[in-house]
């Protein structure tokens, strides 16, 4: 399958799925229960997420490649971003406990705050595709010298160790997630969005046991000025 087609069918999949639903509702509603309107209302809403979350990966990969991703840095409460993101992910999946330990982050950070909630929302959207809705998903931060380590970590299905190495390329795919859908283009973002900060992507997975994705940022220089890019 060529790559336009295959985002093609990402893309569809979501929207048919909305299509459907919104359908079901019009047609009918009068006799549906509160609690069924509300179950297919969620079933809209996740599938929304998902495809304007496709369209910003897309937006951004297509602008990655062309060289036209430049930072937009300020400063701002990290440790802020990563509550709200995390609230924001887990809302879409009630029963999935997160277990957030967020150590040694400074006050301030200096960075694009739009886009490093771009990456965080690819890691923990991959990490809750790639586990079941009931295991946990552990964020914790810590500092290790000038870096500031932000990882992500879940129980779920893992990568096959083969894969491991071509993981962040663009539109690879793990042998082992074929039936699921994806584009292969997030992680190859976040990557970009953290080497852009001058940070890194680490990446550690054992298949069958679960994922650990760290996002390495610099902390502030002492100048207060902004990261090295
Ligand atoms: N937490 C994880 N657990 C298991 N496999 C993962 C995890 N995160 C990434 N992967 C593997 O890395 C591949 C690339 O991830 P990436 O986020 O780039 O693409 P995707 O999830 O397939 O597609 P999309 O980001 O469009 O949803 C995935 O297809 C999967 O094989
Ligand atoms: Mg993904």
């Amino acid at each position: 399958m060529d790559r336009v087609t295959l985002l093609a069918h990402q893309l569809k999949a979501p929207l048919s799925a909305i299509n459907a639903l919104a359908q079901g509702l019009v047609r009918r509603a009068d006799r549906l229960s509160t609690q069924e309107i509300r179950a297919k209302a969620e079933k809209i809403w996740r599938a929304s997420l998902r495809l304007d979350e496709l369209i910003d990966t897309i937006l951004s990969y297509s602008r990655a490649t062309a060289g036209g991703i430049v930072l937009n840095s300020g400063e701002f409460d990290l440790g802020e971003l990563i509550r709200r993101t995390c609230r924001e992910q887990g809302e879409q999946e009630p029963d999935r406990p997160f277990h957030l330990q967020l150590r040694g982050l400074p006050k301030i950070v200096i960075g694009d705050q739009i886009l490093l909630e771009q990456a965080l929302v690819i890691v923990l959207s991959n990490a809750m595709k790639y586990s079941r809705p009931d295991q946990p998903i552990e964020v914790t931060t810590r500092k290790r010298g000038s870096m500031i380590r932000l990882v992500v970590q879940d129980q779920g299905i893992g990568i096959p160790e083969r894969d491991l190495p071509l993981i962040t390329q663009p539109f690879f795919r793990g042998q082992n997630v074929k039936k699921l859908p994806g584009t292969g283009l997030g992680l190859s973002l976040a990557w970009y969005i953290l080497k852009l900060h001058g940070g890194d992507l680490e990446i550690e997975s054992q298949e069958g046991h679960g994922t650990k994705v760290t996002m390495l940022l610099p902390e502030m220089n002492t100048t207060g000025l902004s990261y090295s890019i």
